[in-house]
């Protein structure tokens, strides 16, 4: 119900400008304040973000106890826990708290990242799902991202809401994040809505390099995208690549080292094998044939056969039968 749902938008709100008060105007958020900008995240950024922290103690729940709330709706919001005896909680302590919104940009859900390490709880935490909030449906930044297509003609998938802003503050505003989960066919819809042209720059770990893999046949299977790979060097997420190499070089890399899907499997199908090694030699090759195979450009096709041959001195026109034959048994 409609009403309903504005009711659950409003304590966002409230929530999402309490968390940020906490952070830039207290001293609860010192600390945390200190940690984002020990991360390059300048002032203007944590405002455009509306960035917040949620403090060990209480903070919530006292507030919205002022303002006579419907307790069952609070309870359904996903914004506190229910403790043993029924009595709610926040559920959001000492982490530094990223706004989700929807692609009206208004807040529907939240991310909070630990401030310190922990061992026995995840390093982001995530409301639980809700009326409002269908993880599968939400890309993090979507909202600010579908605007800057109209100027970058692209969108860029990240993993990581460190990385999307890292990303924005080089330059880069086209970029959303997926928070975690592998990429959905719902989160897939939404993209292909507003952008023909998508790449993905996931971890350059092998973590991120599988879910690279994943999110291109997910992705090439709607036929709808014209699909690049922005890869990463020294295993490096985007966040510490820009801490490393600075912003004009991330948006550099952005602009300019766009990876083919095939050049991306290549390299993926190398990746520990030892290419003198006959054994390995052969499986990189039966791989990297039935990716040509799904080649619909012949002269894609063609290039790389050339250099297949070329690299293992093999007789092309050999390689050529054997890719008809896996073409045809495509079909
Ligand atoms: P990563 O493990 O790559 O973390 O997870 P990160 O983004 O580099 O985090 P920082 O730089 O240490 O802050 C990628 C994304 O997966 C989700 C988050 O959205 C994160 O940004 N994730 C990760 C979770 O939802 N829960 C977790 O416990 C960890
Ligand atoms: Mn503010
Ligand atoms: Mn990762
Ligand atoms: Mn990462
Ligand atoms: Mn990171």
């Amino acid at each position: 119900n409609n009403s309903d749902l504005n009711i659950y938008k409003d304590y966002h709100r409230e929530a999402a400008e309490l968390y940020h008060h906490i952070l830039v105007n207290t001293q609860l958020g010192e600390e945390a304040l200190d940690y984002l900008h020990g991360r390059g995240l300048t002032d203007d950024l944590i405002e455009e973000f509306q960035l917040g922290y949620a403090p060990a103690k209480k903070l919530l729940l006292p507030f919205f106890d002022e303002h006579q709330p419907d307790y069952q709706k609070l309870r359904k919001s996903g914004l506190f826990v229910e403790l043993k005896d029924g009595q709610l909680s926040d559920r959001f302590r000492e982490r530094v708290m990223f706004p989700i919104c929807n692609a009206a940009g208004q807040v529907i859900a939240f991310s909070g990242r630990l401030l310190h390490k922990n061992e026995t709880q995840p390093k982001y935490l995530n409301s639980p799902e809700t009326e409002l909030f269908n993880k599968r449906d939400i890309l993090f930044n979507f909202d600010k991202a579908k605007n800057a297509v109209r100027n970058e003609k692209s969108i860029i998938l990240f993993e990581g809401f460190m990385d999307v802003l890292a990303a924005y503050r080089s330059g880069v505003k086209n970029g959303v994040a997926s928070m975690g989960t592998s990429l959905t066919e719902q989160q897939v819809y939404s993209l292909a809505r507003v952008s023909k042209k998508l790449s993905i720059c996931y971890d350059g770990d092998q973590p991120g390099q599988d879910a690279t893999k994943r999110a291109l046949e997910l992705l090439g299977s709607l036929n709808r995208f014209e699909l690049s790979v922005i890869s990463l060097p020294e295993k490096l997420d985007p966040d510490e690549y820009v801490g490393k190499y600075g912003e004009e070089k991330f948006y550099e890399r952005v602009h300019s080292n766009l990876e083919s899907e095939l050049a991306f499997y290549l390299r993926y199908y190398e990746q520990g094998r030892n290419l003198d090694n006959e054994h390995d030699q052969l499986a990189y090759i039966d791989d990297v044939l039935k990716k040509l195979a799904q080649s619909n450009d012949p002269i894609e096709r063609d290039l790389y056969l050339n250099r297949l041959a070329q690299r293992f001195n093999l007789d092309k026109a050999m390689l050529e039968t054997q890719l008809t034959d896996l073409r045809s048994a495509l079909q």
